[in-house]
């Protein structure tokens, strides 16, 4: 049985009262998750990893508290979700046989630490990389998702209007490339050189979706990393950003659009919007106030050596004034206005919002 956890409308949700109210019926039949910690919504909880958020205070603002989610309520994707007029998106590896063959609203297979390469965040665990993440895709699309469907070309027609999220590549710095006594990749690339590597296995990971229906993607860029707490601490950063971080991240992302348009053009009926997270971050880093932040460090109290929350120790109680949860996760609040500006803005996600993209046949 799919699960649906009713949303409660809290104070900041000032757009979405109206528009939640409004879509009583789907915008797409489905939500499919990709990624990292940034939209895990509990795989990892089912792996043997230190890469885990199943313990208070994570969860402290959703419903069901902790669930593995990464922050102290709703990720990204769950309120992309709720815009769709769709239920939570579960985690894969959370569904007996019997729920994946039942859940025909989207499944999520995002897992923390893991990245676009397949030794990305190894050195603390198992994960989900996103090469593994496609193949359990393949396993829904070919085992689970065929019992719904009366034809195979409703199956198709299906995926072709279903949304397709892929956030990743973070780790690939954070939890490889920036660790260099951990992993090989900085002694084997130089910063251009990696980044034109990643967009390389990206692209065709992207492609691989695509050949098993996916039609309508958004792809994230990757975060400004130097302006996270953990980063900003241990880089003895006294104000504003890591930069020398920030630009290396850059190097990735300014290949990101074109990669993108080169996909929609080739791949026939495919749309592919890019998210912009590094812009939307930034300017919360840079312009707080705007969005009602006040405060840049991290809400909970932090192992200093994971840069996770401390657990049962009891976090900030502003929350919605903090950008940052923990050493690098959003809050739930940072996660609505990004997700917000996403779904009916024009700057975050281009070169359409995801309101546009749903409507695109
Ligand atoms: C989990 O991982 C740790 C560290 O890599 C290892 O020592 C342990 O044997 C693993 N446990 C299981 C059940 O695989
Ligand atoms: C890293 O590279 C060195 C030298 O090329 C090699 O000996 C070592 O096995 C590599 N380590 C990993 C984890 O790949
Ligand atoms: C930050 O400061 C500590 C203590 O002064 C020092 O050990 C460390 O190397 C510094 N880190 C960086 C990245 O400069
Ligand atoms: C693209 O797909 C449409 C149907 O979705 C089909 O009619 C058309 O022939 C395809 N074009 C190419 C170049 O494959
Ligand atoms: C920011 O939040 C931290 C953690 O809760 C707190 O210790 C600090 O006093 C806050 N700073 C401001 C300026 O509110």
């Amino acid at each position: 049985m799919a699960k649906f956890f009713p949303i409660p409308l809290l104070s900041f949700l000032l757009i979405p009262h109206f528009f939640f109210a409004k879509c009583s019926s789907h915008l797409a039949p489905a939500l499919y998750v990709f990624g990292d910690s940034l939209v895990d919504s509990g795989n990892n909880d089912f792996l043997n990893t230190s890469s885990k958020a199943n313990y208070k205070p994570y969860g402290i603002d959703f419903p069901s508290g902790p669930t593995g989610r990464f922050t102290n309520g709703k990720t990204f994707a769950d309120f992309l979700a709720k815009y769709l007029g769709l239920p939570f998106v579960p985690p894969y590896l959370g569904l007996s046989k019997d729920q994946k063959s039942e859940t025909i609203t989207g499944m999520n297979y995002a897992s923390g630490s893991a990245g676009i390469l397949r030794k990305t965040g190894s050195a603390i665990g198992m994960n989900l990389a996103l090469q593994i993440q496609i193949e359990l895709f393949e396993e829904t699309v070919k085992h689970y998702l065929p019992k719904n469907f009366k034809t195979h070309h409703e199956l198709l027609k299906y995926l072709s209007k279903s949304i397709f999220v892929v956030d990743i590549g973070n780790n690939d710095y954070l939890n490889n490339y920036l660790q260099p006594a951990r992993y090989n990749s900085s002694h084997l690339y130089g910063p251009v050189q990696f980044s034109g590597y990643l967009l390389k296995e990206l692209k065709q990971s992207l492609q691989d979706i695509y050949n098993l229906g996916a039609r309508k993607f958004l792809v994230f860029n990757i975060g400004p990393i130097g302006c996270t707490p953990a980063l900003v601490y241990s880089q003895n950063i006294t104000s504003g950003c890591a930069e020398n971080l920030n630009q290396l991240v850059s190097l990735y992302n300014e290949g990101l659009p074109n990669m993108l348009q080169e996909l929609t053009a080739s791949l026939n009926g495919s749309t592919f919007v890019l998210g912009e997270f590094y812009q939307a971050s930034y300017d919360l880093n840079q312009n707080p106030y705007k969005y009602g932040f006040t405060n840049r460090s991290s809400c909970c109290v932090v192992n200093s050596a994971t840069s996770q929350c401390l657990q049962d120790v009891s976090p900030c109680k502003d929350r919605a004034k903090h950008i940052y949860w923990d050493g690098f996760h959003p809050t739930q609040h940072a996660n609505y206005v990004f997700a917000t500006g996403c779904f009916l803005g024009t700057t975050q996600c281009t070169p359409l919002n995801i309101l546009e993209l749903t409507q695109k046949h």
